[in-house]
C-alpha cells in the first residue's frame, strides 16, 4: 500500500492539485463528489492538426480532470468524452461514473473538448482567432491520442478504457469506439443522436419529429394536464397570427414583462421561439427530481409543472398569455431575480459563446432551434416551413463565413451504421426528443439499444436518486453488466493486463 501511494504521487505529478483536491478524500468530505475532488491536468503535447503532415509539430494544451481514489493498479479507466461545455459540468453531473468506479476499481478521467472550457488551442477566444481546427474528427483524434498519452504516463498500458458520454458526448463516445477500437474497449453512449444529420445521404431522418416528442411529453400519457397541448397550440397560433397587430404586440409585451415593447412581427417571432425553447428544455430536462442541468433550476418533472399552469380549458386570451409567461419563467426566471426579459433572436452574431453554433454550421451537429422546423400539425407549435438547408447555409456564411457540409458528416461518421463496430450501449429516454436521432434497435449482440421509460436526456448518467424510475435503475445495471463483460474480454486480450492482474492479486 505504501509503495502504491509513492507511485501514485510520482505518476500524478503532471497535474495541478488545487488546495481543495490536495486533501481530497471523498468519503470524508461529502457523500457526493464533484469537480473539487478531481485534479486538473494538462496534456501539453496534444496535436493541433491530426490530419496533415506539414504542421505535425504544432501542439496545444488539452485539459482533463482525474480522480484516482478508486483506482486499483491495472484496473480500468473510465473516460468521459467531453462535449460542448466546460468539462467541470460533466464531472459534477455524471454520477453514474463516480458511483460505478468504486466497484470496478476504476480511474476516472473527464476530458475536455477542444475549443471549450480551458481547452483553447489559441488561448482566450480561440474560436474567434482561428476555428479551422474545430471538428468532430479532430476532437475524436484528440481523445484517442490522450488515452495513449495517459496510459504511458500512468504506466497503465494494460488498463482497459471504457468511454462514457451523454448527448453530443454520447455521439463522440460511440464514434470513438467505432473509429479507435484500439483506444477504447467499450462505450456507454447515452442519449446520443448519432443519426440526427439532415442530409440527402440520410433520408430517413425527420428533424420535425423532435417536436412531436416534446408534444408527447405535454400529454396525459406522459403525466401532463389534459388541456396543456391544446392551450399551448392556441398560444402559438394566436401569437403568430396577430404579430402584425401593434395592439396585440403591446398586450404580449405586457403579459410577458419584456424589457421594452416588442417591435414589429420579427420580435414576436423571436418571443415565440424563446417560449418554444423553454418547452424544449422541459422535455430534455424532464427529470423526476429538481435539476439545474438545463440551465434554470427546474422543478421535478418540469413539463408536468409547466402544464399545470396551462391546465384550465377555459382561459381568456390574456390569461393564456399570462399563463405562458409563467411557464417561460420556470426556466428563464427560476432565480426569481429577473426583472424583465430581453428576448433576442436565436440566430445571433458569431461570438466567443458560439462554439456549438460553429459546429452546427460546419458539420450540422444537431441544433434543433431554430433549424428543426415544427409543423403545428404533428406538434403543439406552429408551422415553421420545411427544413431549409439554403437558409442554414446563408445564416452560417453570415456568422462564420462557412456553408458547412452535412453530407460529409454522414460519410465521415460511418453513414449512421454501426454494424461493423462492437461494444456500444446506446440508451435513449422515452421523454427525450433527441431519441429521434438515436440508435433504438439492437444492431448486433454487442451493439445494444436501451429505451428508458420515463427517462429524459441521459438520465442514466446522472446521480442515482430516490425518485428515479425503475427503468433507469435497470438500465444502469444492464450497462454495468456490459461493462463487466467488455472488461473481462479486454483483460483476456490486452497485452499487459494479465501482468497487472497478477500484481494486484
Ligand atoms: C479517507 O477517509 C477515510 C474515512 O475517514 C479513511 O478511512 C481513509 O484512510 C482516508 N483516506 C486517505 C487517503 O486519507
Ligand atoms: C461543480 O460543483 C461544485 C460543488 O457543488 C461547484 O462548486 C462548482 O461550481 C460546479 N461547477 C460547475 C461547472 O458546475
Ligand atoms: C421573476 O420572478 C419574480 C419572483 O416571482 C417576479 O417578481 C418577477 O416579476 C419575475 N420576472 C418576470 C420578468 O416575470
Ligand atoms: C436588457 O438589455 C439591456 C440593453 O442591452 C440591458 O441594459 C439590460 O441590463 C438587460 N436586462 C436584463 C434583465 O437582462
Amino acid at each position: 500500500m505504501k509503495l502504491l501511494a509513492v507511485v501514485m504521487y510520482a505518476t500524478f505529478a503532471f497535474c495541478n492539485y488545487s488546495s481543495a483536491s490536495a486533501d481530497h478524500n471523498v468519503s470524508k468530505k461529502h457523500s457526493r463528489p464533484n469537480v473539487h475532488d478531481t485534479s486538473e491536468c494538462w496534456f501539453d503535447g496534444q496535436r493541433l492538426d491530426h490530419f496533415t503532415y506539414t504542421k505535425r509539430d504544432e501542439r496545444w494544451r488539452q485539459r482533463y480532470l482525474l480522480h484516482q481514489d478508486y483506482w486499483t493498479r491495472g484496473g480500468p479507466i473510465f473516460f468521459y468524452v467531453g462535449n460542448e461545455a466546460n468539462v467541470e459540468v460533466y464531472a459534477n453531473y455524471t454520477g453514474f461514473m463516480w458511483e460505478s468506479a468504486k466497484d470496478f476499481g476504476a480511474l476516472l478521467v473527464f476530458a475536455e473538448h477542444r475549443y471549450y472550457g480551458k481547452s483553447q488551442p489559441f488561448g482566450k477566444d480561440s474560436l474567434g482567432k482561428d476555428p479551422s481546427f474545430l471538428s468532430i474528427e479532430q476532437a475524436l483524434a484528440d481523445y484517442a491520442a490522450l488515452i495513449y498519452h495517459l496510459k504511458e504516463k500512468l504506466k497503465a498500458e494494460g488498463s482497459p478504457v471504457i468511454a462514457f458520454g451523454g448527448s453530443y458526448g454520447g455521439m463522440l463516445a460511440a464514434w470513438l469506439r467505432a473509429k479507435y477500437p484500439n483506444a477504447v474497449q467499450g462505450s456507454i453512449a447515452a442519449s446520443a443522436p448519432v443519426r440526427a444529420f439532415a442530409s440527402r445521404l440520410n433520408p430517413s431522418f425527420n428533424p420535425s419529429a423532435f417536436w412531436e416528442v416534446v408534444t408527447y411529453d405535454a400529454s396525459p400519457a406522459a403525466g401532463a394536464a389534459p388541456a396543456c397541448i391544446q392551450n399551448t397550440w392556441t398560444f402559438f397560433q394566436s401569437v403568430m397570427a396577430s404579430r402584425e397587430d401593434a395592439a396585440w404586440r403591446a398586450m404580449v409585451s405586457d403579459a410577458f414583462g419584456t424589457c421594452r415593447p416588442l417591435q414589429g412581427s420579427a420580435e414576436v417571432e423571436d418571443l415565440a421561439y424563446w417560449v418554444q425553447g423553454a418547452f424544449d428544455s422541459f422535455a430534455m430536462g424532464n427529470y423526476p427530481y429538481p435539476s439545474s442541468y438545463m440551465g434554470g433550476a427546474l422543478p421535478a418533472w418540469p413539463m408536468r409543472a409547466a402544464c399545470e399552469r396551462l391546465a384550465s380549458p377555459r382561459l381568456s386570451s390574456y390569461q393564456l398569455l399570462q399563463a405562458m409567461a409563467e411557464v417561460a419563467g420556470l426556466l428563464y426566471n427560476s432565480s426569481g431575480n429577473v426583472g424583465c426579459y430581453n428576448v433576442t433572436s436565436l440566430v445571433g452574431p458569431a461570438g466567443p459563446g458560439a462554439t456549438w453554433e460553429f459546429q452546427w454550421c460546419a458539420q450540422r451537429a444537431a441544433q434543433e432551434l431554430p433549424y428543426f422546423p415544427a409543423t403545428g400539425r404533428s406538434d403543439m407549435f406552429w408551422y415553421q416551413g420545411e427544413y431549409d438547408e439554403k437558409r442554414i447555409q446563408a445564416d452560417c456564411r453570415k456568422r462564420f463565413g462557412i456553408s458547412g457540409d452535412a453530407d460529409w458528416s454522414v460519410i465521415s461518421l460511418g453513414g449512421m451504421d454501426f454494424s461493423a463496430a462492437s461494444n456500444i450501449v446506446f440508451s435513449n429516454g422515452e421523454y427525450d426528443p433527441w431519441k429521434i436521432g438515436g440508435v433504438r434497435e439492437d444492431i448486433s449482440r454487442t451493439i445494444i439499444a436501451l429505451e428508458i421509460k420515463e427517462g429524459a436526456h441521459h438520465l442514466d448518467l446522472m446521480w442515482a436518486e430516490e425518485d428515479d424510475p425503475h427503468s433507469v435503475r435497470d438500465a444502469r445495471e444492464i450497462e454495468r453488466q456490459h461493462i463487466r463483460r467488455w472488461l473481462k474480454e479486454a483483460f483476456a486480450s490486452l497485452p499487459q493486463s494479465r501482468n497487472a492482474e497478477v500484481e494486484n492479486a
